[in-house]
């Protein structure tokens, strides 16, 4: 018997004034897994993300996580509860050093000093960024910002972590680098990934399972090569000059 799915989101309605952007998305996540979300742009994806980690609450609909109603809770207690996020953009603190913004969630938990400062060196390492550990957030690349926005929520130890378009704007050395510690951190860490993305080959070799979301409501599930092939897949991308399946 399989377990219960860590993320199970059930209905889950969005909509801002007369337009409706998530239009009962259901969707499942099992535990220890890479999950893709994939779709058009303007599909819905960032929106259900922000819906998830609680920047804005649901029109209607439940989200479960680990068996707990974490619907309508504030960003910080559904950050508490164990889910991580990044952006599309990164949001690092621009004006602060790299390893200072590592260091952030750890002050934030009440990290001790030292405790913190190893833990955020060792993820900056597995991210390749200790090089530039001293620099200002500023003056590194937006793939780097990226990375380190990665390796930051990391230092909060989530059970699942939202990841919004990770590999826009990274190297190929770097991408194969990121799937790689993706895979480490789901194998040997058992941590569960729902990851939004355009690029499919990094989805075959992430994801053992995509949903695809177009127009705010979720259209197929199953393995990446299933999803390829649906008819209603293909058709959700006619029309869209960057085709991504
Ligand atoms: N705060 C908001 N107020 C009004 N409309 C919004 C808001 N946030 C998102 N939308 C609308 O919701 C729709 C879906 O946007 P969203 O960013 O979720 O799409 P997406 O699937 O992430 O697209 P992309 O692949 O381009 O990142 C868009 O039409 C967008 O304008
Ligand atoms: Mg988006």
């Amino acid at each position: 018997m399989s377990m219960a799915p860590i993320l199970e989101v059930r209905g889950l309605r969005k909509q801002f004034g007369g337009s409706i952007v998530l239009n009962g998305v259901n969707l499942a996540v099992e535990e220890a897994s890479v999950h893709g979300l994939i779709g058009p742009n303007g599909a819905g994806k960032t929106t259900f993300f922000n819906v998830i980690n609680g920047i804005y609450p649901p029109s209607a609909g439940t989200v479960t996580f680990r068996r707990r109603d974490i619907t309508g809770l504030s960003m910080s207690r559904i950050a508490r509860a164990g889910i991580g996020r990044t952006f599309q953009i990164a949001r690092v603190f621009r004006e602060m050093s790299v390893l200072e913004n590592m260091l952030v969630p750890a002050i934030e938990l009440g990290l001790s000093g030292r405790a913190a400062r190893a833990k955020a060196e060792q993820l900056l390492d597995l991210v390749r960024l200790s090089h530039l550990a001293r620099s200002p957030a500023i003056e590194i690349s937006g793939g780097q910002q990226k990375l380190l926005e990665f390796a930051r929520v990391l230092m909060i130890e989530p059970s699942l972590v939202l990841l919004d378009e990770p590999f826009n704007g990274i190297s190929p050395i770097l991408c194969e680098k990121l799937i790689q510690v993706i895979l480490a951190l789901r194998q040997e860490k058992g941590l569960t990934f729902l990851l939004i993305s355009h690029e499919v080959p990094h989805l075959s070799q992430l994801c053992s399972r995509l949903t695809v979301l177009a127009a705010g409501q979720e259209i197929a599930d199953g393995t990446p090569e299933s999803v390829r092939h649906d008819p209603r897949v293909i058709e959700a991308y006619l029309g869209q000059a960057e085709a991504a399946v």
